[in-house]
């Protein structure tokens, strides 16, 4: 019997609940109208979408449904967010703030921005546990800002920021304000007004729903500029054909965990704990990476004393785990987060990122941290002269 290796990535993706697939499967068969049809295939799809709607809105704690805009996942989202919300707030400015450690899909968007539309941006550092002082924010905010997006937890080092005390210096200057939502969702640590968000972005494949969707928070009121336009889907602000399924699918994952956070995340961060105390006892000079208490509860990044990360999971075909970010994966590039709470570049390169999460057992966590330290501790020398 061949077993499955032991899955540590749930940053990169998540399994999907069976029973968001079971709520998927008749609008991928027998209820397969499109919601824009006015006859009763079509109102089917249509009711079906707003029921999603109201779970994805219940998730985040947005007040009215009609604040989720549906999208293909995060990086649309933050794409619409970003470029959209400048665009819309052109007359007003054209400076954009982030940091150093966001997701690729935001630095990519401002970027655009950027090289496409004339704007300027700002991109503030983060101290060596990856966290933003929001005062850090403030003291590069200029009359001509009008845009800014501090990611909300950190898909490699899983560090939360102060998003509320960010939002504290933003909304009276009128600047929009959008997260990054993607990892913290799922453990229904994320509320819209608690934080005083007026954009953020989710992704129904980090919290145990399908891949291919997800939303953008957008508060009421907010203008955006639409990135894409047809059909006028989505009240025009994303047009195309909605991904019925998919988006049950995100509505199932999304009521599920609105039901289940709390015995979950206790478990998981027990988990993460173990799987913590077991490597640093048993692979000595490993250190952790990111804010030791405000923290993803499923995160682990650890950098090993002397191996490369990618070494070791060659090593270790049983566990499917990742160095650094899975989007940084096919380049040879450190990760810019890593990079940016002050590790060296082999230093980086010696970082592996675990991920736990709902479906992971005490056996596996147990496994796992016995074979990373056999193979940790079957030193090859970091290769020389790469830096
Ligand atoms: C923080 C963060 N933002 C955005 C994304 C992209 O999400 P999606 O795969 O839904 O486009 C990811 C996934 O890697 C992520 O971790």
């Amino acid at each position: 019997m061949t077993s499955q290796p032991i899955y540590l990535d749930h940053q990169a993706t998540t399994p999907l609940d069976p029973r968001a697939l079971d709520a998927m499967m008749p609008y991928l068969t027998t209820s397969y109208g499109n919601p824009n049809s006015a006859h009763s295939h079509g109102r089917e799809a249509a009711k079906a979408v707003v029921t999603a709607r109201r779970r994805v809105a219940h998730l985040i704690g947005a007040k009215n449904p009609v604040e989720v805009v549906f999208t293909s996942g995060a990086t649309e989202a933050n794409h619409l967010a970003i470029v959209g919300g400048a665009l819309a707030k052109r007359a007003h400015g054209g400076h954009i703030v982030t940091t150093a450690i966001e997701h690729k899909a935001v630095l990519a968007a401002v970027q655009r921005l950027v090289d496409h539309h004339g704007y300027t941006s700002t991109r503030v550092g983060v101290d060596k546990h990856g966290r933003v002082h929001p005062d850090d924010i403030a003291a590069v905010l200029t009359p001509n800002t009008v845009l800014v997006s501090v990611m909300h937890a950190n898909n490699e080092i899983g560090t939360l920021q102060r998003i509320a005390a960010i939002a504290e210096r933003t909304a009276h200057r009128g600047i929009l304000l959008h997260t990054d939502a993607a990892q913290s969702a799922g453990y229904g640590l994320f509320d819209t007004d608690e934080l005083g968000v007026d954009l953020a972005s989710l992704s129904a494949h980090k919290l145990y729903g399908p891949k291919g969707v997800g939303a953008l928070y957008l508060r009421g009121g907010i203008q955006l500029a639409a990135q894409q336009s047809g059909g006028g889907q989505e009240r025009g602000l994303r047009a195309g054909t909605l991904n019925v399924a998919g988006i049950v699918g995100f509505g199932a994952a999304a009521e599920l965990i609105t039901g289940d956070t709390v015995p979950s995340v206790t478990q998981i961060r027990a988990l993460r704990d173990r799987l913590q105390d077991r490597l640093l006892d048993a692979i000595p000079g490993t250190s952790v990476n990111g804010h030791l208490s405000r923290r993803l509860p499923g995160t682990l990044s650890l950098t090993l004393p002397d191996v490369e990360a990618a070494d070791v999971l060659d090593r270790l075909p049983d566990i499917a785990a990742s160095t650094g970010s899975a989007c940084n994966t096919g380049t040879s590039d450190p990760s810019h987060v890593l990079i940016a709470i002050g590790l060296t570049r082999p230093q980086a390169r010696k970082t592996l990122r675990l991920g736990i999460g709902r479906t992971t057992t005490a056996a596996e966590i147990d496994r796992a941290a016995a074979l990373i330290a056999q193979a940790a501790a079957r030193h090859r020398p970091v290769r020389a002269g790469v830096d």
